[in-house]
């Protein structure tokens, strides 16, 4: 029916040792060129096990698929930050690509990286999935040819993620993304999906119909993709 594979871990440490190995493999085939990467809760063990590892990255480039507006490369709450903070700072890439929160044309910014994007095939994306099913800021209701573009984040997303916020902090409510177009060209697609917030979505992807209310749904039309979880579907 389509080319997703399902890998059933016991926790999400399990989970980021599976996707170190698919990693280290494709490095190892020298298949590794050009990786997406995510931010976010789920992504910090994964990190952490690459900083701690010998992997070398230093013929890899990376793009990330978001970040918010409105926010700097030194605050903490940015997705650039965060990549900073968790892997560019301690690991050695070819060259990193984030979109830039604070750029004056935004249109601009997108449409720079999405031009470099094609330049640069991916040739594994990871992800990971919102409890609303959105990949990257693709939230409900984006059309599935969008790329890189401009993204009002839902009610249901800002609450999830003010956790990351101090109190009193707002979270951005627009964001730069990734559009569903431009992560479906990735060869390899990879998403990470631990917890029962993350039930729902995975059930609606194991349904097998592809729905725009549920954007990881989308993944089910690419011949390459891997979920790892804890949840038994
Ligand atoms: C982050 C991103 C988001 C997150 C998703 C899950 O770059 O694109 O789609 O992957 O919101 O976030 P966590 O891992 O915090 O549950």
């Amino acid at each position: 029916m389509n080319g997703l594979k399902f890998i059933k871990v016991n926790n999400p440490d399990e989970g980021s040792e599976n996707l170190f190995n698919i990693i280290k493999e494709a490095l190892e085939k020298n298949e590794l060129h050009v990786l997406g990467l995510a931010t976010g809760g789920t992504m910090i063990p994964v990190y952490k096990k690459w900083v701690e590892s010998d992997l070398d990255f230093s013929g890899v480039t990376t793009f990330n698929l978001d970040e918010y507006v409105g926010i700097s490369d030194d605050n903490p709450n940015g997705y650039a930050y965060f990549m900073n903070e968790h892997l560019f700072s301690k690991k050695k890439f070819k060259k990193v690509n984030t979109l830039n929160g604070l750029a004056e044309n935004l249109e601009e910014e997108c449409q720079r990286f999405e031009d470099l994007l094609l330049a640069n095939p991916l040739d594994i994306q990871i992800l990971g999935v919102g409890e609303n099913g959105h990949i990257a800021f693709n939230e409900p209701g984006t059309p599935f040819d969008s790329v890189t573009h401009v993204a009002k984040l839902t009610q249901s997303t800002l609450e999830v993620n003010s956790r990351f916020f101090k109190p009193g902090e707002k979270v951005p409510n627009t964001a730069m993304t990734m559009g569903i177009k431009s992560i479906l060209r990735a060869k390899k697609i990879v998403l990470l999906a631990f917890g029962e917030k993350k039930r729902a979505a995975l059930t609606k992807l194991s349904e097998g119909k592809v729905d725009s209310e549920w954007p990881i749904t989308k993944l089910l039309e690419h011949d390459n993709v891997t979920i790892i979880t804890d949840l038994a579907i």
